[in-house]
């Protein structure tokens, strides 16, 4: 890794479709960064495991996210699109982690508790144990940057404590390799945008999620012109019309949504929004929004049909990624392996 080039490394889980809250929160960023940063994008279907999936069914959906990644223009030739399981280097990783973290910080996981819901003893442990593994997802490339969602924060603050303990636990046997006291880099979450938590368009109190039933509350990357402009028309509102400042949507969690979806999907900012459609009403604003919609989702939802037929391209892009993303992680686990002091 050259000096000045930063490492950004994110991950989806294959779980079903994707939706307008992972394009504005997570894949529209990792486009972004793409020209400013050295970028390693996995399918983490290690994750998805954490919850019981048909195993024909992951397949697919293994491939259709990385349809979508590259429908929504991530480059696999100029960095690295990848699935997690063709790399061993992260199982490899996830383990001596698990034996960093503590109990303590795993049980303060929001995230946990929310999918474990009531029923805890009956939760798979690997979905609590599952931050350490996106910690060594990041950390196995020493990776720098990693751009999320709002919902992801609390697991990179972990991913950030853990290299830090890695880092002081070791730091003798670190020094003893003659390596960088700082072996593990401690990475920063980037989480930009006016849209880092898109939230269901029939409960402006419930994040837009691929686990929701209803279909109506989120847009699918797959869904076509039609649907799109239907879910915009029926997405849940208030009677009052827009405000003509952000400090106005405090309150109004469903016009706030919408704000911030046109928001990001037309590269402004809420207030430059609020400032064109201040004082009109709902029913000026969302046949506004949904053509702009249409107009960059369409597009990406065509072109993914198009690549997930053919699943001959989307494998050799995986497995050209996986080999090449080995190279980075293989030597990084080479010096775990003699810093935790493993024979061989
Ligand atoms: P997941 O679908 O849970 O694997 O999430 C993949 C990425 O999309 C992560 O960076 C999430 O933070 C992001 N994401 C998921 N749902 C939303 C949402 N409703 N709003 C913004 N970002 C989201
Ligand atoms: N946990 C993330 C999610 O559910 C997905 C993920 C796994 C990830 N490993 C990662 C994101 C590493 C960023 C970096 O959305």
């Amino acid at each position: 890794m050259s000096a000045d080039l930063q490492r950004v490394f994110s991950g989806i889980q294959p779980t079903g479709d994707l939706h307008l809250g992972n394009y504005l929160g997570a894949i529209k960023n990792f486009v972004a960064l793409q020209k400013s940063h050295e970028c390693i994008y996995c399918v983490v279907d290690m994750h998805a495991l954490t919850e019981w999936q048909d195993p024909t069914e992951l397949v697919g959906n293994i491939r259709e996210v990385t349809a979508g990644f590259l429908s929504c223009g991530i480059d696999p030739k100029a960095h690295i699109v990848f699935n997690q399981s063709q790399v061993s280097q992260h199982a490899e990783l996830a383990w001596i982690f698990n034996c960093v973290a503590r109990m303590g910080w795993l049980n303060r996981m929001t995230q946990f508790k929310d999918k474990a819901g009531k029923n805890r003893e009956n939760a798979s442990t690997g979905l609590f144990t599952y931050p350490n593994l996106m910690a060594a997802d990041i950390l196995v490339y020493k990776a720098t940057h990693v751009p999320v969602g709002e919902d992801q924060k609390q697991h990179l603050e972990l991913a950030r404590d853990i290299a830090k303990k890695f880092n002081n636990d070791f730091a003798q046997s670190i020094k003893a390799q003659g390596l960088e006291e700082e072996f593990f880099p401690i990475p920063e979450p980037l989480i930009t945008g006016p849209a880092t938590r898109v939230m269901s368009l029939r409960d402006g109190s419930r994040k837009m999620s691929k686990s929701e039933p209803s279909e109506m509350s989120r847009i699918n990357l797959k869904d076509d012109a039609d649907t799109i402009a239907k879910k915009i028309r029926k997405a849940k509102t208030d009677p009052q019309a827009l405000p003509s400042e952000e400090k106005g949507l405090e309150g109004r969690p469903e016009a706030d949504n919408l704000v911030g979806i046109f928001a990001a999907l037309s590269d402004q900012s809420k207030a430059q929004v609020l400032k064109q459609f201040g004082g009109k009403q709902f029913s000026e604003f969302k046949p506004e929004l949904a053509e702009l919609a249409v107009s960059v989702l369409a597009p990406i939802g065509q072109e993914m049909a198009r690549i997930a037929d053919d699943s001959t391209y989307i494998e050799a892009v995986l497995s050209d990624g996986a080999e090449r993303a080995r190279a980075i992680a293989a030597p990084i686990m080479c010096d775990v392996r003699r810093i935790v002091g493993y024979i061989g």
